[in-house]
Order: structure tokens, then sequence, then C-alpha cells
């Protein structure tokens, strides 16, 4: 069976058990800046699972892609991703307990289905503590359902529980499938340290809101959330010991090997890691975010920069990221359309990315080798100092993930904190200098680029007449020469509606409106009707740039005086960003 077929079947599976299909999120989450990745499929369902109406009703199912950085460094062996599909199926509110567990037995055991064999499987459920008691319905229903209470563990909150996603929000106890992949036969027990026993399935019971004070209270409806791992559950399917063993990375392989001439990439970690990380790689920047130092541009960076640092070490020596994104985006655009939207994105944000970084790599890694060989042979504790890892970030652009890689494979470790401390040290400082010379996403301060940041914010507005309120900025960069603006639209733009904006533009700019700014606090701002980001905290004072009667804007500036001053406004682009973001560019002539 191949991960398409597995896709479908599930699907199929839960619509016929009367659930909705829904399309997977983006893997940046819209509208929660507690997390930086969509890391599963609940996430976007969170005002769902706490009591908000979804409009395709109370039972719904998927395929999510996900990221998750927590297990970065178990890449490379067998079943470990920063990037994976996830199966999902959702009650809200609906069914519990024993549906639930009798949809997943009978999809995981039925020839219909996936037809395992019930002597291979195993369950565990939650062992109960001070915060919610042992879940003894879970466990006898799988025994109902043939479990020996041998193959049913009782585990505690580290393995059975699940959520919130972020620091607060809906979690719960949870019940766990596993699968014997081992050659030896099945012992008659479980045991959940063997690691031949593998997760393939998660059903959990999300019926806590955890509180930011810690605290566990019941939510006003009792969910159902589940996920199983597309790549984990093909592979098992098929036999494979491991996840870079099915038809999902085989051509990926293949082309590492042309480029690399490693005879088998797919059997050593390097190799592996190269495949793994570039894949994750493309479906980021799919999505709309670019290489860069803080946030989720910074986990693209280190998983970029990383994937090319194990080419290295595989025998890759030319640039080979964007040959290698070709081969992901035809891999998977059919299933996910955005990746083929994106197809030059991807490419070009890879290439620059990878120019940047071998322009430094070879010095740096000279470099490092110096900094190990001055440290003595007899010194007992092999530590490089964050001080000198900072170095190398800054000069060479080695995150310092790399530097702890490079030093533990010398025997070597690196003073984190001391790295932090430097970091930190030297962000403050920037902030001090960025203060004074950059605000939001501008090049510079000259006339041109403010002309055009006064344009922006009227083009936002303009936007929001032509398309809806739903328009909301979602980045947004300016050089002299021209502005881009990224926005939330599910569609391409028409001609006329082009037209439209540019002639409302035009006309406020032919007003001749007065720009002012004023201060006052986020709730002022948005009493008064500002649109903007509201990312600053409750009571701090923001500024707010009004244009005459037109826009509202909370905005660090700067802007021309008079509207009157920017001269013809032109869209000379529209075209997707992401999916659901669509990105114009526009110049003053
Ligand atoms: N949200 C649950 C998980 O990710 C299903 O395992």
């Amino acid at each position: 069976m191949t991960a398409n077929d597995l896709r479908r079947k599930y699907i199929e599976f839960f619509v016929a058990k009367g659930h909705r299909e829904i399309r997977s999120a983006p893997l940046i989450p819209e509208n929660d800046p507690t997390v930086l990745f969509t890391t599963a499929g609940m996430h976007p369902l969170v005002p769902f699972l706490t009591g908000q109406k979804h409009p395709l009703g109370k039972r719904l199912v998927n395929v999510q892609k996900c990221i998750r950085t927590g297990d970065i460094e178990e890449v490379g062996d067998d079943v470990h991703l920063t990037f994976f599909e996830m199966l999902g199926n959702w009650s809200l509110g609906d069914y519990f307990k024993d549906e639930a567990i009798a949809f997943s037995f009978e999809f995981l055991t039925s020839d219909a289905w996936l037809g395992l064999p019930l002597d291979r499987l195993a369950v565990s459920v939650f062992a109960g503590d001070s915060d919610a008691p042992l879940d003894e319905e879970s466990f006898a229903k799988w025994e109902l359902l043939g479990f020996p209470p041998s193959r049913i563990a009782r585990l505690g909150k580290k393995d059975n529980w699940w959520g919130p996603a972020g620091q607060t929000g809906p979690c719960g106890p949870d019940t766990e499938m596993f699968y014997w992949t081992g050659s030896a036969s099945v012992p008659p027990n479980f045991d959940p340290e063997d690691s031949n026993w593998v997760e393939i399935w998660n059903d959990v019971f999300m019926e806590y809101h955890k509180n930011a004070d810690g605290s566990f209270e019941p939510l006003s409806q009792r969910n159902v959330d589940t996920g199983m791992g597309v790549e984990r559950v093909t592979a098992i399917l098929q036999g494979k010991a491991s996840v870079y063993d099915t038809e999902l990375f085989a051509p990926i392989f293949s082309r590492i090997r042309d480029i690399s001439g490693h005879s088998d990439p797919r059997s050593v970690r390097g190799g592996r890691i190269v495949a793994e990380h570039l894949r994750s790689a493309v479906f980021i920047i799919a999505d709309g975010i670019s290489p860069s130092n803080i946030d989720q541009g910074y986990v693209l960076r280190r998983l970029i920069r990383r994937a090319i640092r194990e080419g290295r070490q595989i025998g890759i020596d030319r640039h080979f990221t964007r040959d290698l994104a070709d081969v992901v985006v035809q891999t998977y655009s059919q299933a996910y359309p955005e990746l083929g939207c994106n197809r030059q994105a991807i490419a070009e944000e890879l290439e620059q990315e990878e120019q940047q970084f071998t322009a430094t790599l070879e010095k740096g890694l000279r470099e490092f080798n110096k900094l190990i060989d001055s440290i003595p042979e007899h010194v007992k504790r092999k530590v490089i100092s964050g001080r000198k890892a900072f170095y190398l970030y800054e000069t060479f652009g080695f995150p310092v993930e790399i530097t702890i890689d490079l030093a533990s494979e010398r025997g070597f470790e690196v003073d984190r904190d001391g790295f932090d401390i430097a970091y930190r040290k030297h962000q403050e400082l920037s902030r001090q200098g960025a203060e004074k010379k950059f605000k939001g996403g501008l090049a510079d301060h000259s006339e041109a680029t403010t002309r055009l940041h006064t344009a922006t914010h009227l083009l936002h507005k303009a936007l929001r007449m032509v398309l809806g309120d739903h328009v909301a900025q979602k980045g947004s960069n300016i050089t002299p020469a021209r502005l881009r603006f990224d926005f939330c639209h599910p569609e391409k733009m028409a001609p006329e509606q082009l037209r439209r904006v540019e002639e409302i533009v035009n006309e406020q700019i032919s007003r001749g409106l007065a720009v002012i700014r004023e201060e006052m606090t986020v709730d002022e701002a948005k009493a008064g009707g500002a649109i903007g980001l509201f990312e600053e905290r409750y009571g701090e004072r923001v500024s707010v740039y009004t244009i005459g009667d037109f826009s509202k804007e909370i905005c660090g500036g700067p802007h021309v005086e008079n509207a009157g001053e920017l001269g013809a406004f032109r869209i000379t682009k529209e075209e997707s960003s992401s999916r659901g973001v669509r990105r114009i560019k526009a110049v003053l002539a």
C-alpha cells in the first residue's frame, strides 16, 4: 500500500462514518502567536474544540502537514522527521471514547481497511494522577475488542496525555496504538520501552483546558482528536524498516545519489538529514517563510544550512538545494498544490541561502578546526565557549546547532548558555541600532521608500474596500524602487479589482490628504478603528498614522506629511505568495 492509498483509505473510512473532509491548514498558524508551526491537525481546530461551531459539522477528517522540531537531533534514525503528514479525525463534542476506539480498531484491523493482525498490536491508556483519573473506559473497551490485559499498558502524563499545543489550551488523556516491527516473534507482554513497538496512532480525549497557572478545567464539550503519521504507517504497511524506505523518499534519494556520487545515501545519517531537512524546507518556504535569524525563518535557515553541511559530508561538492527541491515539489505537488504554485520562489530562496552560506562555510570550518586544535589535549572538559560559538554564528553564519553538531563529532561540547548570553547582548545592541535606523519592513528611510510606505497604507485600505475586511497584512517589504505587500485573500484578484484598487489609491493621493501621527494605547487604537498588526502588549503605547478620513493604521513610520506628495500609483504585479496569501508589487511614478 502506498502513502497515497493510505491517505485515500483513511479519508474514505471516516467519510463513511459521517465525517467531512477539511483541507490541510498552512504550516504557519494563522491566529496563534504561541507556537511557530502547526504541530498537529488539532491546532487550527482549537476554536472548534472549545465551543465554536464548525461550518462542516461535528465530525471532521483530514491530512494535515506538520512541523515538529523537538526531535530534530533524532532525525536520521528510522522514524523521526521534522516534517510529516498526519491523518486525523475529530469529534467536536460528538462521539467520545467508545466510538473513537471502535473506529480506530476497525480501521487498523479490518481486512477492508489496513488489515493489521491483532497479534502485532498493543495499546496504552492513561494511568491517572491528581489532575485526571485512570482511563478505565478505554481500558475496558480495548479489552472488549480482544486485547489481553498484558498488551494494555497504563502510563502517566509523560506518555498518555496530549496537549496543549502551546502553553495553554485544550488537552486530555490519550490512548495510543503500537505495532510490533521486530523480526523476532511478538512477545506476549507489551513493553513500551522496547523500540520494536512503534507508536502508530493516538486518540486524544480532549476534555480539559490547561490554564496559564498550570491548572486543568473541564472544557464545555468533550472532543476526540486523533493523529496517525503517514510516513511511519506507510513504512510499516510495506514491511520497511524505516520511513526513508518508502516511495515518498525514493525519488529524493535517487537525485541525492546522482548529485553526490554516494552509492546509498539512504543508508547513512547524513544522506537522510539532507533529504529530510530539504523536504521540510520546501514546505516551509511554500507557506511564505524566508530564511532569517528569527522565529520560523531561523528554523528554516537551520534546516537548510544543516542539510548543506551534511551534503558536503556525503560528497556533494556543488550547489544542490534547488535541484533537490525540484524533486520534492514533483513528488508532493499533487497532494499539496501550493508547492507547484511556489516552485520559483522555493528555488530562489534556497539558492540565495545556499549562496550566502557556502560563501563562508569553508572559512568557517577552517576557523572551527583551528579553534578545536587550540584547546590542549589534556583539558578534561572539552568545551567551546559561548563567545566563540557566537563568533562562528556572527561571522560565518553557523547556526549554533551546527557548531554543536561539529563539536560533538570531535568529542567537544558547546557552552550553550554562554552562547545565549552573547547572542542576547548582540540582539540588544542591534535592536538599539535598528530602532534608530529602520522601522518595519523598510530597506531604508530614503524619500522614495517613505513615499512607498505611505502608499502601502492607502493600498491596504483600498484592498479592504474592494475585496473585504478579511484582507489583513501578512508582510511588507519596501525598497526605494517598489513596495511589496502580502495580504490574506483566498484567490487571484480579477483585473477589474486591481484597476479599482489603483483608482482608489490615486483618488486619495489627488485629494492631498494630510498624514498625521498620534500616540495612544493599543485599546484606544483599536477603538478608533485602526488596522495593523496588534503585536504590542496590553497597555503599551503605539503610534497610529491617519491619512485624512481614509486610513488609520498602527505603524512605526516614517511617512510623508501629505499624501499629495506621492505621485501616480501603479500595481506592477499580483501573484500568490503562499496558500491564502496574495502578493502585490507596486510603484510610484
Ligand atoms: N494531537 C494528537 C497528536 O498529535 C492526536 O498526537
